[in-house]
């Protein structure tokens, strides 16, 4: 039986650079005590690791908002102009480890709302990714990420409406969606913001899973990159299973299974992916 594990898997570049920065503060940060807004990653084993060396989570803005004294990290996922405002209030230190790609969309909607464009994110209303882009904009944004949501979509004909995506939407969603606001006529201008790091994973994913007899997709439940290469893989591959560690696994293969794909989340540590690969290579 062959095993391939995607190339793609694992922590992207803005996940790896968080990680750096947590660990630089762990070491610098003497007396001050270090926090991260929200869980750091999406990955429970990895935030319960660096709970144990000191860094704590604050859980949201109330928390935020009573806290007087430290250094917050600003995960990759970033968050609104309303949170940092906070902490300048509150003489807090802003560490900010937002990802360079999320960055880019804060100043995209930012921009374009200011020139009066109605903002339409792509992606899923309530991700703390999702809410940091909305405080970006200087007028209520719309969120969307069903064909029915696009479809029901109004707005005044003369409004102009800047489109942009969570970075770690389906891109081929995200494209048809855009379609059907073509098509409705609107005055839209589309910045396509899903980062290379998503696509070339979806894309690797989908490629695998549509070869393989079983597909493995490692990532924390609550992590949104990771149930959509799920949706992706199992598509291609109807024996797809989504697990966060080892433990999860109940591989049931019959002997004809020829091959098995494994991919994971950008919030998978490498050593859970490689765990898992052990696993499969001594047990099939
Ligand atoms: Fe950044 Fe893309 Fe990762 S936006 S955090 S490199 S998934």
């Amino acid at each position: 039986m062959e095993i391939i594990k995607a190339k793609s898997a694992g922590f992207c570049f803005g996940v790896k650079k968080a990680m750096e920065v947590v660990y630089q503060q762990l070491e610098q940060a003497g007396e001050l005590p270090i926090y991260t807004f929200g869980p750091l990653i999406h990955n429970e084993e990895v935030v319960k690791e660096l709970e144990a060396k000191g860094v704590k989570v604050i859980e949201n803005q109330q928390e935020l908002e009573n806290l007087t004294e430290g250094i917050v990290i600003i995960r990759s996922h970033g968050v609104s102009r309303e949170i940092y405002q906070i902490m300048e209030k509150n003489g807090l230190t802003c560490v900010d480890a937002t990802c360079p790609f999320v960055k880019r969309i804060h100043r995209i909607v930012e921009a374009e709302s200011a020139r009066g464009k109605r903002i339409v994110i792509i992606g899923n209303d309530g991700h703390p990714e999702v809410e940091g882009i909305k405080g970006w904009c200087n007028l209520p944004a719309t969120v969307l990420e069903g064909t029915e949501e696009a479809q029901n979509f109004t707005s005044d004909p003369e409004e102009k409406i800047c489109i942009v995506s969570q970075t770690t939407f389906n891109y081929n969603k995200f494209k048809d969606l855009v379609e059907i606001f073509v098509k409705k006529g609107y005055d839209i201008s589309v910045v396509n913001t899903i980062c290379n790091a998503t696509e070339e994973r979806q894309t690797e994913a989908q490629e695998i899973a549509a070869k393989a007899d079983a597909m493995i997709v490692i990532g924390g439940t609550h992590s949104s990159n990771t149930r959509k290469l799920y949706e992706i893989c199992k598509n291609e591959c109807e024996n797809t299973h989504f697990i966060q560690t080892l433990d999860d696994l109940h591989l049931d293969l019959p002997k004809s299974v020829g091959l098995v794909g494994i991919t994971a989340g950008a919030s998978t540590p490498n050593n859970i992916i490689e765990e898992v690969q052990n696993y499969v290579r001594i047990n099939f």
